[in-house]
């Protein structure tokens, strides 16, 4: 069974996999055997997490903004630079934005979009060559985007713009699957619920006991719930898995939002 789970041999990359929900994924892909790139904006803080994490594997930090397509070129370029093959891709760093309706930025509105929406796809395209030198017969390469709840049901809170980017890659996903399949490569994506992380830091501070009471399952989310996800869509396990939406929430999409 533990053969089924093996990705020894393959290679990842993880955007933002330095902290947070990535950092998550990349602990789980190295313990299942992975060569694992993480990259973002702050190359140091990666690096401190590349090398937190070697005792499980190797791990390299690259230092890339990926808010334009030419920082989605030159982490590709730079991927390219150290392997031949890619065989996974998880499309991770993202960035939210909150304000009234009334007073909601153009610029909290490009943020999001930005990086939640247009990186995974320019990112994807930019490291298509790679990913299809990794797909093999029978175990194809896995692009795996990283939406959110917020993108499956109507939030609460005023993120107009981070909402509207989690369903964009929500779909995005189910039309890259089509297109990428015949290629040898399977597009999903996963939708957190609340996780510990950043980003989530003043949200939970506020509204944990309210996220937990209202959670099917009672509780957040933990670091296993994100590394099972990744590890079986990246493995022979998943392999036939292709244009899934997966929620990792507890149930917490299924009931009205706080
Ligand atoms: N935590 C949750 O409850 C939750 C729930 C649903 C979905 N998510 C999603 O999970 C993903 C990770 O979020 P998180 O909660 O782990 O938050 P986080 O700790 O704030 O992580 C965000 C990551 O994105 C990277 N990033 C930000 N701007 C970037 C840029 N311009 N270029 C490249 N990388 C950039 C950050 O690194 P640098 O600052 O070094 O660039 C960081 O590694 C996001 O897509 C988020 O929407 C999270």
């Amino acid at each position: 069974m533990n053969e089924l789970f093996d990705l020894r041999g393959k290679v990842a990359v993880v955007t933002g996999g330095g902290r947070g929900i990535g950092l998550m994924a990349t602990t789980g892909l190295l313990r299942a055997g992975a060569t694992v790139y993480i990259a973002s904006r702050d190359l140091s803080s990666c690096r401190e997490a590349a090398d937190a994490l070697s005792e499980l594997g190797r791990v390299v930090a690259l230092g890339h903004d990926l808010s334009s397509v030419e920082g989605c070129q030159s982490l590709a370029a730079d991927v390219a630079q150290h392997e031949a093959n890619l065989h996974i891709l998880v499309n991770n760093s993202g960035a939210a934005w909150g304000a009234p309706i009334d007073d909601y930025p153009e610029k909290g509105w490009d943020k999001s979009m930005d990086l939640n929406a247009k990186a995974p796809f320019f990112l994807t395209q930019a490291l298509l060559p790679l990913l299809t030198a990794g797909a093999r017969p029978g175990d194809p390469s896995r692009v795996i985007n990283v939406g959110s709840v917020d993108g499956l049901r109507v939030p609460r809170s005023s993120n107009f713009g981070y909402s509207a980017s989690k369903a964009a890659i929500h779909h995005l996903t189910r039309v890259l699957a089509v297109e990428l399949g015949p290629r040898g490569i399977t597009v999903n994506a996963i939708a957190p619920g609340p996780f510990q992380s950043k980003m989530m830091e003043a949200t939970l501070k506020e509204f944990e006991h309210a996220l937990v009471a209202a959670s099917p399952m009672g509780r957040i989310g933990q670091d296993d719930d994100i590394a099972g996800a990744v590890v079986y869509l990246s493995s022979r396990a998943g392999a036939f898995v292709n244009g899934a939406v997966i929620p990792v929430d507890g149930g917490l999409s299924l009931v009205p939002a706080l």
